[in-house]
């Protein structure tokens, strides 16, 4: 597959090929495509572990397979596919993300860590670079957590944080778990969870999903870690009830219920009293959802984000506080579940060194930056050094959208930067 050449003789001019980068991602980006109301536009629906996402894993596994790659998979559905190094015992440089995708998705979230992983690859062979240690490009089962309601499944599980047991139990709203999910559509690989060995290093390249890198004009994010993370899914039990019969002191109204916990969530981020919370409640369902029937059931979800562990541990006593005097208020009953929570990631300084000094050295504008969003790096960097490049999105770094978008010259110059980092780890 390739011949021995010293990389470091032609580091200074490898680049990837950028029309062959965005040919895969608009590629991958038609499985699951959709029509989006709200935007006019093409969206991408690829949920984890639905048939739209098994046809995006057989898309890429098949490039993988094209590469010359060695294609693995583990229990969890996670799939590797490894280059051989010429030190083949030695532990891989991992480059990876996820394929799965939001029910309103753009084609970037994931899927450039991933083809970008692929098209590293692809460089290599073109210029018959060998490296020394082997190299693994992989994706991540349920990244999104939007399916079955934790995010970073398939990292958390390679990592040790989550176990396979709890994992395979997961269901979705329909009650399909994740473990018969894996089953039908052939996804339970032979590999142990969590991965018997770590990789070296483990590299991650990702749409920033925020305005920041733009605004700044800047090519490349290099990003310091990942910002805690907790989501609850709550429920509130009141009463069906007439809408014009029942006065206000004899009501149990879900809606009401739901509709204040939204509020106040909002309002302890606006406070400013927890740093820089974030808090949405992105689900919100009333039952039987009727114009003139007071709702009996309310289920709704919370996500709250922070850079800062106390302050997000504050926010969490003081939302949970609330909920209880919000249900002795309106005569509910609320239960709350935490469905995930990750404490904040601060990467590998060698590893931000790294994808610093790279940009540096390509000539891309460059700035330091925390994620807003999850990512797989932040479980693997539980278990090897980990480090990310973002590239900037366009329209405000809108993310979780169809209008989701970076130019190809940014996705080739993050990839560009993984390139030249996963160089120097596979050489170390
Ligand atoms: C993943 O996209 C997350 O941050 O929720
Ligand atoms: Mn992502
Ligand atoms: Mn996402």
């Amino acid at each position: 597959m390739t011949t021995t050449t010293d990389p470091s003789s032609t580091l200074g001019e490898l680049t990837i090929d950028g029309d062959r980068l965005w040919d895969s991602l608009a590629a991958l980006g038609g499985i699951g495509a959709y029509d989006d109301v709200a935007t006019g536009l093409v969206g991408v629906r690829r949920l984890a572990l639905t048939d739209a996402d098994r046809d995006g894993r057989d898309l890429v596994v098949g490039w993988f397979r094209d590469a010359g790659l060695e294609v693995r998979q583990d229990a969890i559905g996670n799939v590797f596919a490894r280059r051989a190094g010429s030190e083949p015992d030695l532990a891989p440089v991992m480059i990876g993300s996820h394929l799965d995708s939001v029910a309103t998705a753009g084609r970037f979230d994931g899927c450039l860590g991933v083809l970008g992983g692929l098209e590293v690859v692809r460089t290599l062979d073109d210029a018959g670079i060998s490296t020394r240690r082997p190299i693994e490009v992989c994706f991540f089962t349920e990244e999104e957590g939007a399916r079955f309601g934790t995010d970073m499944l398939g990292s958390a599980v390679a990592a040790g944080r989550i176990d396979l047991t709890d994992a395979y139990a997961l269901t979705d709203r329909d009650g399909a778990s994740i473990g018969e999910e894996l089953v039908r559509l052939g996804q339970v690989g032979a590999g142990p969870v969590p991965m018997p060995r770590p990789p070296h290093a483990y590299l991650e390249c990702h749409i920033e999903q925020g305005p920041i890198l733009a605004d700044h004009d800047r090519q490349v994010g290099v990003v310091l870690g990942v910002q805690a993370i907790n989501w609850w899914e709550i429920t509130i039990s009141g009463r069906a009830a007439h809408a014009g019969t029942t006065p206000r002191g004899l009501r149990r109204n879900a809606s009401l219920a739901a509709a204040l916990i939204t509020v106040h969530a909002d309002e302890m981020a606006a406070s400013g009293d927890y740093g820089r919370l974030l808090t949405t409640v992105g689900r919100f369902e009333v039952r039987p959802n009727l114009v003139n029937i007071v709702p009996a059931l309310a289920l709704l979800t919370v996500d709250l984000r922070n850079p800062d562990a106390d302050a997000l541990d504050r926010a969490r006593t003081d939302l949970r506080a609330c909920v209880d005097s919000i249900a002795e208020r309106t005569g509910t009953t609320i239960t709350v579940r935490e469905t995930a929570h990750t404490a904040p990631v601060d990467f590998s300084p060698t590893m931000i060194d790294l994808v610093e000094a790279t940009a540096d050295r390509l000539g891309l504008s460059h700035e330091r930056i925390t994620s807003g969003a999850g990512h797989d790096a932040g479980e693997i960097a539980a278990i090897a050094p980990a480090g990310m490049i973002f590239v900037p999105g366009l329209y405000e770094g809108i993310s979780h959208n169809p209008r989701e978008y970076s130019t190809p010259e940014a996705c080739a110059d993050g990839i560009n930067v993984l390139l030249h980092c996963v160089l120097a780890c596979a050489e170390q």
